[in-house]
């Protein structure tokens, strides 16, 4: 079964018919809500929304520990991730939606991972490619099936939030090689590798960063909100699109 990890203007699915949904106890406390089970088409699905469904959980305070663990727990197989990000390059402005392939963690004092505690060896996992090949690969897949453009890589910054950055926050993370800036990516990204779920994100991108074309001087919140949910629409049809290309290809 594959899951979905919803953020910013993604808090619920329209495609997806609910079935059932289960709040899902972990060790590590709980996740960010209910999960929703259900089906997109065929294909059998559970639904995270990583901010909760009232949207009130700032990045820096999601329990991703718990959110990736109560995913294995009911059998998730793998995870199609949605985050909205600012673009730093160029060509990556508002309206694009990329599928990374690299990432930088900026962020701190998160519980980022599941190798602590006086009963757990240290254990390092390998992360030189952060995101599932194939699993990014069917998002692709699933955007071509539905006639939706996407960038076929980059690397996302993970800042801490929740406050925007600075212009020259932004010239840094450029320098050292960033194209896209969001708030959720990790750990995320890492933990799902710790629990050997396949991860991959689509990134969707509602503004120039910080600094960068039309938000030189200032970001525009309500044009983010705008482009958030003229973009989701697209989102949505290549999710329903990988969902669905992957169970038929069984
Ligand atoms: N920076 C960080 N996170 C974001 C941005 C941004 O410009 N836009 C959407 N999420």
């Amino acid at each position: 079964m594959d899951a979905i990890i919803g953020g910013s203007g993604l808090a619920r699915l329209a495609e997806l018919v609910v079935e059932r949904r289960e709040v899902v106890r972990t060790p590590f406390g709980d996740p960010s809500c209910a999960l929703s089970f259900g089906r997109v088409g065929q294909a059998p699905i559970v639904f995270l929304a990583r901010h909760g469904y009232g949207h009130t959980i700032a990045p820096h305070q999601i329990n991703y520990r718990a959110n990736l663990w109560a995913l294995r727990e009911v059998g998730v197989k793998r995870i199609f991730a949605v985050a909205s990000v600012g673009g730093i390059r160029e060509d990556f402005g508002p309206g694009t939606i990329a599928v990374p392939d690299q990432l930088i963690d900026y962020t701190y004092g998160r519980k980022s991972t599941y190798f602590e505690g006086p009963d757990n060896p240290v254990t390092h996992i390998d992360f030189t490619r952060p995101y599932d090949e194939s699993t990014r690969q069917a998002l692709i897949a699933g955007a071509r099936t539905a006639g939706e453009a996407v960038a076929l890589g980059g690397t996302y910054g993970c800042m801490q939030g929740p406050r925007l950055e600075t212009a020259a926050e932004i010239r840094r993370l450029a320098n050292d090689g960033c194209d896209l800036v969001g708030m959720t990516g990790m750990p995320e990204t890492a933990l799902a590798r710790e629990l050997e779920l396949p991860y991959a994100v689509m990134a969707v991108v509602v503004n120039h960063a910080a600094g960068r074309g039309d938000s030189r001087d200032a970001i525009s919140l309500s044009a983010m909100e705008s482009e958030l949910n003229d973009a989701m629409a697209r989102v949505r049809r290549i999710l329903v699109a990988a969902l669905n290309g992957s169970a038929a290809a069984g």
